[in-house]
C-alpha cells in the first residue's frame, strides 16, 4: 500500500491537470502574449480528475486522514499519557499522525500537580504539552477541579480557607500553561449520580467531598471565577458524563441554567460520551441539542469518547457482579461493526451541529483504555485502533464516505 500524504495527493492532482492542459493545448490555441489566446480570452481549464478514493480497509491509514476528514467541522482529539509520549510509542505516533488535539489523561489533575501543600509537579504535563505543540496539536487542559482527584489538603479548614486555596491553585496552574493551553475543563462531573436511583429529592448537585466541605455547590462558581481572572483568553468548560441519558441530561441542564443565571463565566460544556456498543446515537446527539436549545451561546466539545463492547448492568459497576463475560482478544465481528455504525452515525450528526468545535476519544489503541480494568479486569475494545495499532472498522467508518452502516 502506498503511504502518501495530503500534500502528495495535491501534487498528483496538480500533475494530472497539467497533463490534461498540455494534451488540450496543441492545435493553434497557444497563448500569444499575456495569456491571450489568438485575441480571445483563454478557455477555462478542464476540471481536475476526481481524487482517488481513500484506501478503505487499509492497515496503514494515510497521514492525517482522520483530522483532514473533519477539518471543516471540528478538532479531532485523543487522550494520551506521559509514558506513551516519553516512549514515543505506537499510540503517540498514531496520535501525532491522525489527531489535532490531545488531552493529558492524568497529568493535569490536582493529585498529580499538587499532591501536598507547597509541592507542585508540572514535569509530566509539560512533556505532553511540549510534544503536542511540536506536533501542531491543541491541548485540552483536564481538569482543574474533580472530586476524584482532590488531595486532602485542598479541603482542610474553613470555607474561606478552601476558597483561597482553590483560587491560588487555579491561578498557579493556568499561569504555568498560559499561552499553551487554550481550553480548560474547570470542573469535572458535578451532577449527582443519584439520578440512577430515581429522584430522591436532593436535587442535581453531587454530594461530593467538595460539596460536603463547602456546605453547598458554591465551589463551582469559585472555580470558574478564579479561572476567568487567571486567564481571560482561555475557554472555560464544565465536563460531565452520561449526558446521553435523559435524566442525567435534565439535571445537567438545570445546573447550566443556574450557573448562567448567577453570571458564572462558563464558555462551553464537555460531554464525555463513554458509551456502550448499543447506545442509541440519537440520545448522544440529543445531549448536544439539549444544550443548544437553551440558547446560552455555549460551545460544545465531546471530550472522552469510547464505546465498550459490553453493556453491563448497573450492579457490575457498583459491586462487580453480573458483568458480561470476557470476549478475550477477539470480539465478535458484529459487535465491532455495531460499534463502527454508532460512531459513524454520531460523528455524521455532530458535523451538523455548529456549536460542536472539538470531538475527542479517550485513548488511541484498545489496549490503552481504562475499560480493560473498569468495571472489572477484562479485554475491552472501545477505541479506533486495535492493540497493534491497526485501524478497526470504526476508523474506516469515520474516514470512508462510502462506508455503509448496517
Ligand atoms: C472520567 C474522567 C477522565 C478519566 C475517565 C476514565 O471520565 O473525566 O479523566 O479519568 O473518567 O478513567
Amino acid at each position: 500500500m502506498v503511504d502518501f500524504t495530503a500534500r502528495d495527493r495535491l501534487k498528483l492532482l496538480l500533475g494530472g491537470s497539467a497533463l490534461l492542459l498540455t494534451a488540450c493545448g496543441g492545435g493553434g490555441n497557444e497563448p500569444v502574449s499575456g495569456g491571450v489566446f489568438n485575441g480571445k480570452p483563454p478557455p477555462p481549464p478542464p476540471p481536475p480528475p476526481p481524487p482517488s478514493p481513500p484506501p478503505t480497509g487499509s492497515d496503514t491509514p494515510v497521514t492525517g486522514m482522520l483530522r483532514d476528514y473533519y477539518r471543516n467541522n471540528f478538532k479531532i482529539g485523543t487522550a494520551i499519557n506521559h509514558q506513551q509520549v516519553d516512549a514515543r510509542d505506537k499510540s503517540a505516533q498514531i496520535a501525532a499522525d491522525q489527531f489535532n488535539s490531545i488531552t493529558p489523561e492524568w497529568e493535569l489533575k490536582p493529585s498529580v500537580i499538587n499532591p501536598s501543600p507547597g509541592v507542585y509537579n508540572f514535569s509530566e504535563g509539560d512533556r505532553i504539552v511540549d510534544w503536542a505543540l511540536e506536533n501542531n496539536m491543541a491541548v485540552r487542559g483536564h481538569a482543574l477541579l474533580w472530586h476524584v482527584s482532590t488531595p486532602h489538603h485542598f479541603l482542610e479548614g474553613s470555607r474561606e480557607d478552601i476558597k483561597l486555596r482553590l483560587e491560588d491553585y487555579i491561578w498557579t496552574v493556568m499561569d504555568h500553561y498560559r499561552g499553551r493551553i487554550h481550553v480548560w475543563d474547570v470542573v469535572n462531573e458535578i451532577v449527582s449520580p443519584d439520578i440512577y436511583r430515581g429522584y430522591d429529592g436532593v436535587g442535581p448537585d453531587r454530594r461530593s467531598n467538595w460539596y460536603n466541605a463547602v456546605g453547598n455547590s458554591d465551589y463551582i462558581d469559585w472555580a470558574f471565577h478564579a479561572a476567568r481572572a487567571a486567564d481571560p483568553n482561555v475557554q472555560l468548560f464544565l465536563n460531565e458524563y452520561d449526558t446521553e441519558t435523559p435524566l442525567k441530561r435534565e439535571w445537567f441542564v438545570q445546573i447550566l441554567r443556574r450557573l448562567k443565571q448567577r453570571g458564572v463565566p462558563l464558555d462551553g460544556v464537555g460531554h464525555q460520551m463513554h458509551m456502550f456498543y448499543d447506545t442509541d446515537y440519537k440520545e448522544a446527539l440529543a445531549a448536544i441539542e439539549a444544550v443548544d436549545n437553551e440558547y446560552m451561546g455555549l460551545i460544545q466539545h465531546v471530550t472522552e469518547i469510547d464505546v465498550s463492547v459490553y453493556h453491563d448492568p448497573g450492579e457490575c459497576w457498583q459491586t462487580s457482579t453480573n458483568c458480561d463475560a470476557d470476549y478475550g482478544p477477539n470480539p465478535p465481528t458484529e459487535v465491532l461493526n455495531t460499534q463502527a455504525a454508532l460512531l459513524k452515525n454520531l460523528l455524521d450528526g455532530l458535523t451538523l451541529k455548529p456549536s460542536v468545535e472539538s470531538v475527542s476519544f479517550w485513548g488511541v489503541r484498545d489496549g490503552d483504555s481504562w475499560l480493560n480494568t473498569s468495571p472489572i479486569e477484562r479485554h475491552n475494545h472501545p477505541l479506533l485502533f486495535d492493540r497493534d495499532g491497526k485501524p478497526k472498522p470504526a476508523f474506516h467508518a469515520l474516514t470512508d464516505p462510502n462506508y455503509k452502516t448496517e
